[in-house]
């Protein structure tokens, strides 16, 4: 496609006025109804009414909203302006450094005050709990990403926060928690003996996203001005990001160019859903030949070895059963440094497109992963956090066949976060001793042994 005059032009830029004032609801692009999320005490399909203890009305509205688009409110468009529109950024110096003719793009969301896309989320999840009147949001967190970026919205609009941290992350990440307290939260180690759920668990030390969910459910559910908010797999979770994605077209148009392939990184799927919802459903409207790829650590390999079926969001089986990829609820991923993608399931909404063909995925080792990332911080500078490294790699592969196939690919992917707070992830990559840790078949078959009774999904 031809491109327009500043044949240095690195960055591209939107003014605040061009925050989007609407977000894109791809479930409106699906043919058929979706699977409802089902109760996991009867078995029996939910309505909006069943997930009031836990969740904001107007989020529930937006869960199972058929509408194409969902107006932003203002309020929460004047606290993207913190950070919004966020920069797109032409990766130059890591095409030359590849010698490769694809054209590289990545959206930056570590401007956030938080370091990455979470606060796109957690800023309408806070504002609408605080208009009905909730006091308090629980959550869980893993990289600590999620958790940080829930106490600033939680802070924006007069809301306590309670966030329980995944072992392993809250050992390996104690700046996480001081910014989350900074910002006004209380953070507890999952697993926790504060909860039934926790204390069930306690020989798995190093705790997992699905732990700690079952926590701080079981902190929602026992209070009726507290809720509970979620930084990933939910469809409102995945409508909120897709900031990212509307932004990126209005900037790539600016570019002159349009994506041959879309990248990101999955843990739950919500920051692939951002950047990639708005871009899919161009694809499927103008019938345009955009590629989509999710990708997913090797240790943890939901998309790629999954088996699709109803299962729980958590561990314990306190949330609803989704029809997802899964490696069985109570699959605990091995301790990688991506800690944000060391979940068993996905967004049922990605699942879905996933089955249907329209995404590809594909897993990623950790080493590899790192190896990209350093290659990519010494041509762009910026430092990635571990979980778009895997992006970062498979971003790195398609430039590479571009090369050898003589082909000027324009490659779009989401840099979803800074790694400035996960460096002894890159000090343990650069003395040698970052390992490739074992996706064990055999765990996945224990755990896929407790699928619980559901219906099959074709
Ligand atoms: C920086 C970063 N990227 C990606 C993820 C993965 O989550 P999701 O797939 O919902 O974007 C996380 C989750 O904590 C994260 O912190």
């Amino acid at each position: 496609m031809a491109k327009k005059s500043d044949p240095k032009q690195t960055k591209y830029l939107l003014p605040e006025s061009e925050i989007p004032t609407k977000w894109v609801n791809i479930a409106a692009d699906l043919p058929g109804e979706p699977l409802p999320p089902l109760s996991p005490q009867t078995g029996e399909p939910l309505g909006p009414e069943d997930l009031a203890p836990l969740f904001a009305m107007a989020l529930i509205e937006q869960e199972v909203s058929a509408e194409p688009e969902i107006e932003i409110p203002e309020e929460v468009r004047d606290a993207y302006r913190l950070w919004r529109p966020t920069p797109l950024i032409r990766a130059r110096r890591l095409e030359q450094a590849l010698d490769t003719p694809a054209h590289i793009y990545f959206k930056y969301e570590g401007v956030s005050p938080a370091g990455s896309h979470k606060p796109n989320t957690a800023v309408p999840q806070a504002f609408y709990n605080a208009q009905q009147g909730i006091k308090k949001l629980a959550t869980e967190t893993g990289a600590g990403q999620w958790g940080s970026s829930l106490s600033f919205a939680c802070q924006m609009f007069g809301l306590e926060c309670e966030v329980f941290m995944v072992g392993v992350s809250y050992d390996q990440k104690p700046y996480r928690r001081a910014m989350m307290e900074t910002w006004g939260a209380t953070v507890h180690r999952s697993p926790s003996d504060l909860t039934e759920a926790g204390r069930s668990q306690a020989e798995h030390s190093t705790g997992s996203l699905g732990i700690a969910i079952s926590e701080a459910v079981e902190v929602a559910a026992q209070s009726d001005d507290t809720n509970y908010a979620l930084g990933s797999v939910l469809s409102h979770v995945c409508l909120h990001q897709t900031v990212i994605g509307e932004e990126a077209i209005a900037q790539l148009e600016m570019a002159g160019e349009y994506p041959d392939v879309v990248i990101g990184c999955v843990g739950g799927g919500s920051n692939f859903a951002g950047i990639a919802f708005p871009l899919l459903r161009k694809k499927l409207k103008e019938g345009l030949d955009t590629r989509f790829v999710a990708v997913e650590p090797a240790a943890c390999p939901t998309l790629t070895q999954g088996t699709y079926a109803y299962d729980f969001g958590d561990t314990v089986g306190m949330t609803p059963m989704m029809p997802m990829y899964t490696l069985g609820h109570d699959f605990v991923p091995p301790p990688v440094h991506a800690g944000g993608l060391r979940y068993h399931g996905d967004a049922p909404i990605l699942c879905a497109l996933v089955k249907e063909g329209l995404i590809d995925a594909k897993a990623i080792p950790q080493t590899e992963a790192f190896e990209s990332a350093v290659q990519f911080a010494k041509a762009e500078g910026i430092i990635p956090a571990p979980e778009p490294t895997h992006a970062i790699r498979a971003v790195i592969e398609e430039a590479e066949a571009a090369k050898a196939e003589g082909d000027e690919r324009v490659i779009l992917f989401n840099l979803c976060g800074h790694g400035h707070l996960d460096l002894a992830a890159y000090q343990a990559f650069l003395s040698g001793e970052l390992e490739d840790l074992e996706f064990s078949e055999e765990d996945m078959k224990k755990a896929l042994e407790s699928l619980p009774d559901a219906p099959a999904v074709a």
